[in-house]
């Protein structure tokens, strides 16, 4: 299993979803991030610190998958949500060892 932490411009909601269904994700959890990356930018000093103040409104879905969903959701992430500039986010991959169905009690990949 992996988890996908997938961080985009909040517009692109619609289309993540519709592209997590498309592929039989079977859950997914969406937050409201602020975030920022290479851009920092608008880099201010104030009495000798510095402060960053471009964080900007994100939004974080995490999905738990199988290992054969990766690529194809990787794929269909880069066609669709790619705009060319800037701003338009990562996809942060990790592997999972285990899940557990809290009403169940199944576990592993019969979890997720
Ligand atoms: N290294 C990182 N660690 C954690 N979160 C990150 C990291 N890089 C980006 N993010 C998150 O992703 C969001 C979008 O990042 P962004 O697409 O601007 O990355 P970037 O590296 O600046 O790429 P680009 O040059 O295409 O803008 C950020 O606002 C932040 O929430
Ligand atoms: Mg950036």
């Amino acid at each position: 299993m992996k988890k996908l932490e997938i961080i985009t411009r909040p517009d692109k909601l619609e289309t993540l979803k519709e592209i997590l269904d498309a592929r039989s994700c079977t859950g997914m959890t969406i937050l409201s991030v602020m975030g920022c990356g290479r851009q920092r930018g608008n880099v201010h000093e104030i009495k000798g610190m510095t402060f960053n103040i471009n964080l900007l409104p994100k939004i974080m879905v995490n999905a738990v998958i199988p290992d054969e969903l990766l690529e194809p959701l990787l794929i269909d992430i880069r066609e669709q949500l790619a705009t060319g500039q800037v701003g338009d986010g990562k996809v942060f991959v990790s592997d999972i060892q285990d899940a557990m169905r809290i009403r169940t009690g199944e576990r592993g990949s019969k979890a997720i």
